[in-house]
C-alpha cells in the first residue's frame, strides 16, 4: 500500500512510517510541523534505508492540501494530524475544536474526491470518559460527560466518520482508541519531543532522569489503586506502530473501533521505578495535589484487536524505559540540534 500520513513527522506518525516501511509499505508523509520536526521524518528515512517523502501543509487549508498533494498518489491514509494536549485545549477550545475538526473535514472531502476509502483514524481512551467500568471495552459508552475540549474532538471526529461512512459505504474507517503510548524506537534515534514542559509521565520522568528537570511532581496518592497513585495501561509506541498497520491490512467497508492498550495497568510509581531501573539514574519525585479531570484507573480491554487484528503488545513498560532512556539521552534537547 502506499499510505498518506497526516501528522507524520509526530511522535506516533514517525514510529509508524518506520514500522509501515519495515513492511513493505510506501509512505507519504503531510505534515505542517506546528509541534514536530522534519528531522523525525529524515531519521525514518534513514533507519529505513531510503528517502521518505515530506509534504508541508496546514490540513485545515483545503485549497494548500490539494495542491500540495497534486500528482501524488496514496491509496490510504493514517490521520494522526491535530492537537492534543489536554490542558491547552481547555485553554483554547476554538482553536481545538477547529484544528482537529476542520483538518479531519478537508481529509475526509479529499478521499472521497479522489476514491480512496482506506482510513485508519488515530483516537484515544479518552472517548470513554470517567470509565464506568475497567478493563474497557470498545462497547464501554463513548462520549459521555468528558472533562476537556481535546477529549470531545476526538469523540466528535469518530461520529464525523461514522456518518461519512453511512453516507459513503465504500469507506473502510478504522478508529484506534490508544492507551498511554510511551517509548522509542530501541535505536534511539526517533521519539516523542514534546515542546516546552512535558504533559506526561513518561517524557516527564525522561527530562528528570537526564537533569533537564529537577523533579517529578506525582499527582496525588490516594487514588483507590494499589499504591495511591494513577494507573494507566502504557503502550510502546513499537507496538503502538505495529497496530496501525494491522489496522490497515484489516479495513472492511464500514467504521470499526479498536482499543491499542496491553491490557496491564501500571501505577505511577510502577513507572518510576521501571524508568530508575532501566537508566540506572535516581528519579526524584515529590507527592502533589492531584491533577483535576485525572481518573484513578484506565486499562485496556484489547481482547478484540488480540482476535480480529491477529494484534497484541510484545513489548513490557521496561522495555519502553530502556527504549525512552536511550533517545533522552542521546537527544537531550529532542531534534534540535544538540
Ligand atoms: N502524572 C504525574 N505527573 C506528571 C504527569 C503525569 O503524576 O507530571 C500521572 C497522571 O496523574 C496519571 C499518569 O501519570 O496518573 C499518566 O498521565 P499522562 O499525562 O502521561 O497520561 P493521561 O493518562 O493523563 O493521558 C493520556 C494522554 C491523553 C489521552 C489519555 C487517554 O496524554 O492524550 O491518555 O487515556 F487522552
Amino acid at each position: 500500500m502506499r499510505v498518506l500520513l497526516t501528522g507524520g513527522a509526530g511522535y506516533i506518525g514517525s514510529h509508524t512510517a518506520l514500522e509501515l516501511l519495515g513492511r513493505g509499505h510506501q509512505v507519504v508523509v503531510l505534515d505542517d510541523f506546528s509541534n514536530s520536526s522534519p528531522e523525525a521524518t529524515r531519521r525514518v528515512g534513514e533507519l529505513a534505508g531510503q528517502e521518505v517523502p515530506l509534504v508541508r501543509a496546514d490540513l485545515t487549508d483545503p485549497e494548500a492540501t490539494r495542491a500540495a498533494l497534486e500528482g501524488i498518489d496514496f491509496d490510504a491514509v493514517v490521520h494522526f494530524a491535530g492537537l492534543k494536549a489536554v490542558g491547552e485545549s481547555v485553554a483554547q477550545p476554538t482553536r481545538y475544536y477547529r484544528t482537529n475538526i476542520d483538518s479531519t473535514l478537508v481529509l475526509l472531502d479529499l478521499m472521497r474526491e479522489r476514491g480512496v476509502t482506506k482510513l485508519v483514524f488515530s483516537s484515544s481512551a479518552t472517548v470513554y470518559g470517567d470509565p464506568r467500568y475497567v478493563p474497557q471495552d470498545e462497547a464501554h459508552p463513548v462520549g459521555q460527560a468528558l472533562t476537556n475540549p481535546y477529549g470531545w474532538s476526538k469523540a466528535m471526529i469518530e461520529q464525523i466518520i461514522t456518518d461519512t461512512a453511512t453516507a459513503w459505504p465504500e469507506l473502510e474507517a478504522v478508529l484506534l482508541r490508544y492507551f498511554n503510548p510511551v517509548g522509542a524506537h530501541p535505536s534511539g534515534r526517533i521519539g516523542e519531543d514534546p515542546s516546552g514542559i512535558p504533559n506526561n509521565l513518561m517524557p516527564f520522568i525522561a527530562q528528570v532522569a537526564v537533569g533537564k528537570r529537577a523533579e517529578l511532581s506525582v499527582f496525588g496518592d490516594h487514588y483507590d489503586t494499589p499504591d495511591g497513585t494513577g494507573v494507566r495501561d502504557y503502550i510502546h509506541v513499537m507496538d503502538l506502530a505495529a497496530g496501525h498497520v494491522a489496522a490497515l491490512e484489516h479495513a472492511a467497508p464500514g467504521v470499526t473501533a479498536y482499543n491499542l492498550g496491553s491490557g496491564t495497568g501500571s501505577s505511577v510509581f510502577d513507572v518510576i521505578r521501571a524508568f530508575e531501573a532501566a537508566s540506572g539514574v535516581a528519579v526524584p519525585y515529590a507527592v502533589v495535589a492531584p491533577r483535576p479531570g485525572d481518573v484513578a484507573n484506565v486499562v485496556a480491554n484489547p481482547e478484540k484487536a488480540n482476535r480480529e487484528l491477529n494484534w497484541a503488545t510484545t513489548l513490557t513498560l521496561e522495555d519502553a524505559c530502556r527504549d525512552s532512556w536511550a533517545w533522552q539521552s542521546q537527544n537531550p534537547n529532542g531534534y534540535a540540534a544538540n
